[in-house]
């Protein structure tokens, strides 16, 4: 199929590199001309492991093409909306791009014949119909230029012209959320453990199917650069639903995995006072199938650009229908409270902040990315530089984004591990990089001045880290 994908951002391009990998021919919009320049040079504007191999096969097939101009939406069979959808101050969500996408994919479809229009963005419920209402208004600004250019008229259409506009539109707006997750984006685009269609247009569920075929049957053959994948299931499973359950399914979902991660957390702050360890606990606990493992690492909480702002748009929505969604509220709640425990830590440890320089291990809110959105490192070194301290940090791929996001934060950002244990008083791990695990103590404590470790991710084994002759300090580690 010959597909568009509007917006090149961490969902965007994954998508557009896969799906032209797996046959399709695939043009990424953007609207920011710098990054489709070095999308058409090669280069992945993110750090995204298999990302850049894939789009170098993709480009050598020539089905994987970049460009800011939408005219390619008149000959795609399918269109996917992949733009951001940041929140808003009041915890909302900010639609505009989504709107700005959505009419200028209207003012270029082709409207002679049935074209997908599949929102891919994660959006509040109902948005569906919304973008619907978009594309048309699009369509019909669109062809009142074109009509206007053709009779000379700008302002005016008559009756009919207007009628006939009106009910020629062919297009059907499905929604087909997105699972994917930064740092394996790749891999999970290629092996997801499910594909969620929302629409009720029996056509349009069709032209999903067989868009989807390869992926849905696990008919390709990877990339050799990907993992193994011994463990590849048969088939994905396919779930076909109505517009608004497949936007709820997305919200939902991260919901969940974000309460998860809560629940893990609060448990541990009474395994703390209980002399219980959490680690231990959630192992107990995660192996039991109804809950499963996934998810239950305490440390200083959860972040990236997903999860805080599509809990709040799901608080938000409920409230809009005056519903109280307390559990929702409370595992954002507890999240916050969590990214202070390293610092409370650090006072229990070192009773006097200010002077002290403290080393931050990892920014990325996760490994393997370099997205530093809502990462707790730049909380936690906010709140350290505001008592008095100074912070040197180190991460692997993410120093860039974090100036970029935060050139306020007045981080001394360091090429290595060593250069940032030489004269702390303290490290902390923000980030569970493998690199981190692998760390001699042996060197780190020459160059620490006082050597406190505090293990924000739990990736060491505290026995192991003071036999070292370090202060250890986990999450959760009564
Ligand atoms: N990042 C993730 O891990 C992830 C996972 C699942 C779902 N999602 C959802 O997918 C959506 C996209 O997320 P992302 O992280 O890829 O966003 P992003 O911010 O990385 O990328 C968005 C891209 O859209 C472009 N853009 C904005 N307006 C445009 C327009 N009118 N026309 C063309 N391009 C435009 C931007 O320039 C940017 O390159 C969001 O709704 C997000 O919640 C993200």
């Amino acid at each position: 199929m010959d597909l568009a994908v509007v917006g090149t951002g961490y969902v965007g391009l994954v998508t557009g590199a896969v799906l032209s990998y797996i046959g399709h021919n695939v043009t990424c919009i953007d609207i920011d001309k710098a990054k489709v320049d070095q999308l058409i040079s090669g280069k992945s504007p993110i750090y995204e492991p298999g990302l850049e191999d894939l789009m170098a096969i993709c480009s050598e097939n020539k089905r994987l093409n970049f460009t800011s101009d939408y005219a390619c939406v008149k000959t795609a069979d399918v269109v996917f909306i992949t733009v951001g959808t940041p929140s808003l101050a009041n915890g909302g969500v900010d639609l505009s791009h989504l709107k700005g996408a959505a009419t200028e994919i209207g003012r270029n479809l082709d409207n002679d014949r049935l074209q997908i229009v599949i929102n891919k963005s994660t959006v509040p419920v109902g948005s569906g119909n919304w973008v619907e209402m978009l594309v048309s208004q699009g369509i019909q600004n669109g062809s009142k230029a074109v009509a206007a250019a053709v009779t000379g008229e700008h302002e005016i259409l008559n009756g009919t012209t207007r009628a006939m506009i009106q009910t020629k539109h062919k297009f059907v707006v499905v929604s087909n959320p997105e699972f994917l997750r930064e740092g394996s984006a790749v891999y999970d685009s290629f092996f997801p453990d499910r594909i969620v269609i929302g629409t009720c247009d029996k056509q349009a569920q069709e032209m999903m199917r067989e868009l989807y075929s390869p992926l849905l049957e696990q008919s390709f053959a990877p990339p050799s650069f990907l993992m193994s994948s011994d463990q590849r299931a048969n088939s994905v499973p396919l779930v076909i639903t109505d517009l608004a359950s497949a936007e709820m399914i997305k919200y939902a979902a991260n919901a969940f995995l974000a309460t998860k991660i809560s629940f893990a957390n609060e448990i541990a702050g009474i395994c703390e006072s209980v002399g219980a360890d959490v680690t231990e606990v959630m192992r107990g606990v995660g192996l039991d199938h109804r809950i499963g493992k996934g998810f239950l690492n305490a440390g200083v909480g959860w972040g990236g650009s997903c999860f805080a702002k599509d809990l709040s748009a799901l608080v938000a929505t409920a409230e809009e229908y005056h519903l109280s969604p307390s559990i929702l509220s409370a595992a954002r709640q507890v999240n916050l409270q969590q990214r202070r425990v390293a610092i409370k830590k650090l006072q229990t440890s070192l009773k006097i902040i200010k002077g002290r320089t403290v080393g931050l291990l990892g920014l990325a809110f996760k490994p393997n990315t370099d997205d530093v959105r809502d990462a707790p490192s730049l909380d936690i070194a906010e709140q350290i530089i505001n008592l008095g301290a100074m912070v040197k940090a180190y991460d692997p791929v993410a120093e860039e984004s974090c100036r970029r996001a935060r050139p306020d934060l007045d981080i001394n950002y360091c090429p290595s591990i060593d250069e940032v244990a030489f004269g702390s008083d303290a490290l902390i791990i923000v980030t569970e990089w493998e690199e981190f695990r692998s760390i001699k103590l042996s060197r780190l404590k020459e160059l620490m001045r006082t050597p406190v470790i505090i293990d924000g991710r739990n990736i060491f084994d505290p026995e192991t880290v003071r036999q070292a002759g370090f202060e250890y300090h986990g999450i959760g580690k009564g």
